[in-house]
């Protein structure tokens, strides 16, 4: 575990949880990306009446890195309630594989607990990805 990285990451992806919009769940997430120019990007959770509408918080960091202009997640922490580690739904992992490689690490954080270091190719073997539609990552 690269333990100066994590902290900065844990750090971001706690103070965005606190902005989290989960009144229906009552789950705050916060999840936290290093990507390849070197930058954090965090978000959290927003949910929707409509719950459908609803977006993870993996998702919302994503959006803040492709708006930023970076493009590859080198990283990226997860952090929720409880003392599980928080993982990513298997929708986020299909998102997180879209911008990662599978030795990519996944850092899953239940604040109360142990985190759970893991990758996306852990997470999600034998991934559908840009290279099966011929596209340049
Ligand atoms: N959630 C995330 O934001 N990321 C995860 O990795 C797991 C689940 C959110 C979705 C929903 O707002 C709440 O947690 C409960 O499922």
């Amino acid at each position: 575990m690269n333990t100066d990285i994590d902290a900065q990451l844990f750090a971001a992806a706690e103070r965005v949880r606190r902005n989290a919009h989960a009144p229906y769940s009552h789950f705050p997430v916060g999840a936290a990306i290093l990507a390849d120019d070197g930058a954090i990007y965090a978000g959290c959770n927003v949910e929707n009446a409509a719950y459908p509408q609803g977006n993870c918080a993996e998702a919302s960091a994503i959006a803040m890195m492709i708006g930023a202009g970076a493009r590859r997640i080198v990283r990226i922490y997860i952090t929720g309630n409880g003392t599980e580690p928080v993982t990513p739904c298997g929708g986020c992992r299909q998102r997180i594989r879209e911008f990662a490689d599978a030795a990519t690490p996944v850092i899953c954080h239940g604040v109360d607990g142990e985190p759970l270091v893991t990758t996306l190719g852990a997470l999600l073997p034998h991934s559908f990805g840009p290279e099966h539609l011929g596209a340049a990552k």
